[in-house]
Parts: structure tokens; C-alpha cells; sequence
């Protein structure tokens, strides 16, 4: 099998390209990645050199690259993670997501279409997607596979229209898909833009920790590792035309977990229990901020048998531990273009 893997030099992306690179000798992964700010390949050092893995820099905006490169490698399979992935950036530039998230991903279900027409058989292209597309809940209940989309930001706004552009390919052109909806994902390699590992680099540098609004929004967190579990596990396991929820069952206000991560940092970096607290500055809240997500993740543990394996105490120390253990790989992404977005954005 050539499975292409987009978006393989970014955060989730890097832990589904080493898992597959690691555990299918057999197949042939391809990793085709723009390298913006968020891709690393750093994230894939260890892997690199294997004989069944090759990195392809390209941006899925390019529908010309695109068919060229299904012509030549006659891809089996798409794991499709390439996205721009931050709400905030969203929100200050949403062109930039109307092109990766919604024309990227056409432009790969035009190739996969076309290249597939004669012979489906064994073909998948898998899409990889947000529970941010159902919109926000309410202090009660939870989000499940049939639940309306109605999303608040530019962000999910754009990665809701490429779910329905990949339903839509399904029920015209009879493409072969699976498409899954997964909480926040933490863990190692997650750029310092989004909530853990920023604060995690701001205690580390004793910078104020910016918490939106009053605090009381809630995510369900689920560790990388177990996401890209469940993404093996649907790729192989999952029904064709089907959606699967994923999600940590591990709900958390952001003050609450702001508070837990600020006494292990203290802990880690043998600092007095409370310093890393003194530095939580209520700040402006998010325009549209999304009040609460939670996923119902019973179909995939009923129909596939996945369940998160990794408690968030354990996600959070080892994922706690990495950031420290690589100071150089957040000196490298700290630098340059990252100054002027954290200006812009926080000051
Ligand atoms: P990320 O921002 O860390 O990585 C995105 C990767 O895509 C980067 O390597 C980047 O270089 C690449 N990329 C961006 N634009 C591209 C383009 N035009 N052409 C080719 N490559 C391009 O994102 P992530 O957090 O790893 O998210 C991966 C996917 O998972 C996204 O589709 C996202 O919507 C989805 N998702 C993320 C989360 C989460 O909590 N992070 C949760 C659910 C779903
Ligand atoms: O739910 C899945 C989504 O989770 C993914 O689709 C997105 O790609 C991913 O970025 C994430 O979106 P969120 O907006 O939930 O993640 P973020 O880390 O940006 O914010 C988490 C919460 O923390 C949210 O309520 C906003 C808040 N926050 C975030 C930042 C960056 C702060 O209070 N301060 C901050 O500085």
C-alpha cells in the first residue's frame, strides 16, 4: 500500500506518520507537508531515515502537485491531517483557512476521485476533522456523530464545509471515505500557540499565563498518542461512509487546568508551590468563544473497541516532561515569526 499522510510534520500529524512508519514495514508512507509555521520536521527525526517513508515538501492548495503526485505514486490510501489548525489565527486571517481546509481538501478529493474511478476496491480516504464543526454546548450534554453542525468560528466554519465537501464526494462520485470528529489533543510536539504548551513556555520563561475571559470554558483532552490509536484503528477497522466521534471522556475549565499545570510546572522546575499561579492574568475573551465541548465517544468504543489508554495525570507529566527535555525544539519554534504573532496577539 502508498499511503499519503498530509500535514505529517505537524502535531498530530507527526504521531500518525511515526506509528505508521513504525508499524506497517509493509506499506509506504508519504508525507506531504506546506512546512508552515506549524510544520517541523524535527517532529521526525527518529523516523526519517526509513526505507518505507518519504517527506514530499507541497502545499494541497497546488491542485497541479496534487495530480501529479497521484499519478506517480498511485496512492491506496489518503490520511488527510493538513489543516490550519488555530482559532485565533482564524479569526485574524480566515482566507488562509477558506484555502488549505476547504480548496486543500477538494483538490485532494478531486485527485483520490479521479484516480480511483476504475477501481475503488481496498481505496480510502480518510478525513480528519474537529468537534468544533457541532458548535458549543451548554453546561449539559455531549456531542454525538448526528449531532447539527453549527460552527462559531472562521476556523470551524471551514473545517465543517470540508467534512460536507467529503460526505458530498461520497454520495456523488461513490468515493470511498471515513471521517472522524476528535476532541483537544495535548501531548509532545504541539506548537506553543494553543493553550498547554503555551503556558507551559510561559511559566518556563515566568510570562504571564493569558487566560481568556472568566475561565469557565471547558475542553475534553485527550493525549495525542491515543488519537493517533483511534486514526490507525478507523483507517483499517472503520466502515466505510462512516463518522466516528473520538474524545478523552476528560473534561477540564481552562482555569482548572491552567491551576493543575501551574502546580506540576512549580513541582517540575522546583519552584515554591503557587509561584506559576501568580502569573494567570485574566485576559480579553476570544470573539465567539465556543462555552463548552464534549464528545460522546461511544460509537467507536461500541463498533471498534478504542478507549483513551493514557490518564491525563500521566498525559500531562510525560507530555510536561518533553517540553523540558526540549528546551532546543521550543528555543527553534519560539524564534522569529513567533515573536511578532505573540506580540501582536497578547500585548
Ligand atoms: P498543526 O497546525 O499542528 O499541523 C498542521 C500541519 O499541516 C503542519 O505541519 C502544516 O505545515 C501543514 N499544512 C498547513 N497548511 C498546509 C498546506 N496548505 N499544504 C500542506 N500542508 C499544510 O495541526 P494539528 O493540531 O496537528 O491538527 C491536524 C489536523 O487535526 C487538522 O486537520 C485539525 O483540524 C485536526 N484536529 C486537531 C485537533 C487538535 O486538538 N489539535 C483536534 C481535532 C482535530
Ligand atoms: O476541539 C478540537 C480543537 O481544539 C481543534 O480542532 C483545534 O485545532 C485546536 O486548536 C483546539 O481548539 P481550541 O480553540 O479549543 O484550543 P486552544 O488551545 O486554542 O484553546 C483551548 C481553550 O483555552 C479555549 O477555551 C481558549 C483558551 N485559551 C487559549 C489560548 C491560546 C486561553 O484562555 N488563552 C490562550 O492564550
Amino acid at each position: 500500500m502508498n499511503i499519503l499522510i498530509t500535514g505529517g510534520a505537524g502535531f498530530i500529524g507527526s504521531h500518525v506518520v511515526r506509528r505508521f512508519v513504525s508499524n506497517y514495514p509493509q506499506y509506504h508512507i508519504f508525507n506531504l507537508d506546506a512546512l508552515t509555521y506549524a510544520g517541523n520536521l524535527e517532529n521526525l527525526r527518529d523516523i526519517e531515515g526509513a526505507t518505507n517513508y518519504t517527506f514530499i515538501k507541497g502545499d494541497i492548495v497546488n491542485a497541479e502537485l496534487i495530480n501529479d503526485l497521484f499519478k506517480n505514486h498511485e496512492f491506496d490510501g489518503v490520511i488527510h491531517l493538513a489543516a490550519e489548525s488555530h482559532v485565533d489565527r482564524s479569526i485574524t486571517d480566515p482566507l488562509a483557512f477558506v484555502r488549505t481546509n476547504i480548496i486543500g481538501t477538494v483538490n485532494l478529493l478531486n485527485a483520490s476521485r479521479d484516480s480511483w474511478k476504475d477501481h475503488k476496491k481496498g481505496k480510502r480516504f480518510y478525513h480528519i476533522s474537529t468537534d468544533e464543526v457541532y458548535g458549543s454546548l451548554g453546561s449539559e450534554g455531549l456531542f454525538t456523530e448526528t449531532t447539527p453542525y453549527d460552527p462559531n468560528s472562521p476556523y470551524s466554519a471551514s473545517k465543517a464545509s470540508s467534512d460536507h465537501f467529503v460526505r458530498a464526494y461520497g454520495e456523488t462520485y461513490d468515493l470511498p471515505y471515513v471521517l472522524t470528529n476528535c476532541s483537544n489533543n495535548y501531548g509532545p510536539n504541539h506548537f506553543p500557540e494553543k493553550l498547554i504548551p503555551l503556558f507551559i513556555n510561559n511559566i518556563i520563561e515566568s510570562k504571564p499565563l493569558p487566560v481568556y475571559g472568566d475561565g469557565k470554558y471547558t475542553r475534553d483532552w485527550l493525549f495525542v498518542e491515543d488519537h493517533a490509536r483511534a486514526i490507525d484503528l478507523v483507517f483499517h477497522k472503520g466502515e466505510n461512509r462512516e463518522t466516528y466521534n473520538i474524545g478523552g471522556f476528560n473534561e477540564w475549565q481552562n482555569i482548572d487546568l491552567v491551576k493543575l499545570l501551574c502546580q506540576l510546572m512549580d513541582k517540575k522546575v522546583g519552584r515554591p508551590q503557587g509561584t506559576s499561579e501568580q502569573l494567570i492574568t485574566y485576559v480579553k475573551d476570544r470573539p465567539g468563544h465556543d462555552l463548552r465541548y464534549a464528545i460522546d465517544a461511544d460509537k467507536i468504543n461500541k463498533e471498534l473497541g478504542w478507549e483513551p489508554s493514557v490518564t491525563f495525570e500521566e498525559g500531562l507529566e510525560r507530555t510536561i516532561d518533553w517540553y523540558l527535555e526540549n528546551q532546543e525544539w521550543l528555543d527553534n519554534v519560539t524564534s522569529g515569526d513567533y515573536q511578532e504573532y505573540y506580540t501582536k496577539m497578547y500585548n
